[in-house]
């Protein structure tokens, strides 16, 4: 006889089964959509962001820096700067995402008169830029000078002498719109526009290049200030506090905490502290957690956001290393169903392969999935192309993996580890592995796969937004030959 307990026990262990993507397909419902152009794949990122596509690229320092939050904030999505750097690179990432493409450039870079040809150079260099500012002390504007001004001049020729002097310029007050600016642009045919105030002092600039990029991206995620958004990474250790902090002087949209074991005391701490300190003023992810109670404690403690997914990544090993995890469907819908009534939006991290799966991700009730490996292979990923028997590849590790986990150690000595006496014992508590994964060629093209994709499954279930699409959502299970029968089969592929 079975005792109560176990009865219980047992109940519950056959109740719960967890699927995942490959388990189910989506029914094809009635559908009044003529033209997948028709639907709108808008979403929330968070309770306050809103997206114009559920993309959202990983934490990771093989996925993650300023190139890639770029090329996905363009594309409508939003990036996730990884944290394994010190504060000080991570503050930069977010600070060249801010500074990419955006309409008037705030705090342009400046040069003073004096410098030498090589000294600007070196400047335009490190910050990736085609010309500075010249100016004095004050900040008053003296002259422009490009890269094209200090082609053929010798090193230590002076700044002063090479550059476009302030009578030759055409400037324009700051309150010029972008309507206006385009004039100017247009007129003079020139590449950038300082803004001025009434004494002469810089206070913006607008380049050309931003113009064109603002009408070459229309879906792109901007600030209020027209600027790309951008995420940023933190843990949950002390350093977490002021690196929080410094990443939202840099203007990172939204705050991620980033651990693996999100239904943790130290999120929960970490999350708390951080609404204490800057209130309803900033976006705070938290994740990742995989079940009602993960959601409804991270809800409770003040989560913006919260992320789904306890190893279901193509590169994690949680489940096997520590017995743990649920199937991403499964978890996906049990953490919607909770998270809904709290209005708090689930980002689906982990074990998306396709289209395919993103179309499921949301149907199960997420707002946005977030994407690792699919971006890992593409040219705004950190990393070299290699090329290993004939195919070009690109390495992509999961961040417990042990090169990850060493990595860090020798870089910052600092992470969410406890401290181990002997670097070798790592390999013990890898929960990651490193991979080879095909170089794909650019972000952007691996986005409008997905999205293209996401736009027909939203066609087949006859919802114009993500929403409807939602609420007309059947899956259905499905037989280990029925997903055979879901892949090419039976042909020789060319
Ligand atoms: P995909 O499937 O897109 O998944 O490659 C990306 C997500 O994987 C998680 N991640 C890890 N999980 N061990 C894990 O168990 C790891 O070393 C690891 N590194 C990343 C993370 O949530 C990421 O967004």
């Amino acid at each position: 006889m079975l005792g109560a307990f176990w009865r219980d026990i047992l109940a519950r262990l056959l109740d719960v089964e967890g699927l995942t993507f490959d388990d189910v397909l989506l029914l094809p419902k009635r559908s009044g959509i003529v033209s997948r152009r028709e639907v709108s794949t808008k979403t929330r990122f968070t309770r306050r962001i809103e997206l114009n596509i559920p993309i959202v690229s990983a934490a990771m320092d093989t996925v993650t820096e300023s190139a890639m939050a770029i090329a996905v904030a363009r594309e409508g999505g939003i990036g996730v700067i990884h944290r394994f750097t010190t504060i000080e690179n991570q503050v930069s990432e977010v600070i060249k995402v801010k500074r990419a493409d955006n309409i008037a450039i705030e705090d342009p870079y400046t040069i003073g008169p004096e410098a030498t040809v090589s000294q600007a150079a070196e400047t335009m260099r490190r910050y990736g830029v085609s010309g500075l500012l010249v100016v004095d002390r004050g900040r008053h504007l003296l002259g422009v000078v490009t890269h094209r001004d200090i082609l053929f001049q010798p090193d230590d020729a002076l700044v002063r002498d090479c550059m476009t002097p302030r009578s030759e310029l055409v400037v324009a007050e700051p309150s010029v719109d972008i309507e206006r600016a385009r004039e100017i642009f247009r007129e003079h045919k020139i590449e950038k526009l300082p803004l001025v105030d009434s004494s002469n002092r810089v206070v913006g600039l607008i380049t050309s290049t931003d113009i064109v990029k603002r009408s070459m991206y229309p879906l792109a995620s901007r600030d209020s200030k027209g600027r790309l958004m951008v995420a940023a990474a933190i843990g949950v250790k002390e350093e977490s506090i002021d690196r929080a902090e410094a990443l939202i002087g840099a203007g990172a949209d939204a705050l991620v905490i980033d651990v693996a074991h999100g239904h943790s005391e130290m999120v929960i701490k970490t999350l708390r502290k951080l609404r204490q300190m800057f209130g309803d003023d900033v976006e705070i992810v938290a994740g990742n957690v995989a079940t009602r109670e993960g959601v409804e404690d991270l809800a409770a403690a003040g989560a913006s956001a919260i992320k789904v997914g306890v190893g279901p990544g193509s590169v994690c090993t949680t489940r096997i290393v520590a017995g743990v995890g649920v199937p991403q469907l499964t978890a996906v819908m049990m953490c919607a169903e909770a998270a809904e009534s709290m209005g708090v939006p689930i980002i689906a991290d982990g074990g998306i392969r396709g289209s395919g799966d993103v179309v499921k991700a949301l149907a199960a009730g997420a707002s946005t999935v977030m994407v690792g490996r699919l971006l890992a292979g593409t040219d705004e990923s950190p990393g070299a192309v290699v090329v290993r028997n004939g195919k070009k590849q690109k390495i992509y590790r999961g961040m417990a993996s042990l090169y990850a986990m060493l990595g860090r150690e020798v870089r910052m000595n600092s992470d969410d580890m406890e401290p181990l006496l002997d670097a070798s014992e790592y390999s013990y508590y890898a929960e990651g592995v490193e991979a080879y994964v095909p170089y794909t060629g650019s972000a952007a093209d691996v986005i409008r796969q997905l999205v293209a994709g996401l736009r027909s499954g939203m066609s087949y279930l006859g919802g114009r937004t993500i929403e409807e699409m939602r609420k007309n959502a059947e899956f259905i299970r499905i037989s280990q030959a029925a997903v055979r029968e879901s892949y090419p089969h039976d042909v020789e592929r060319v």
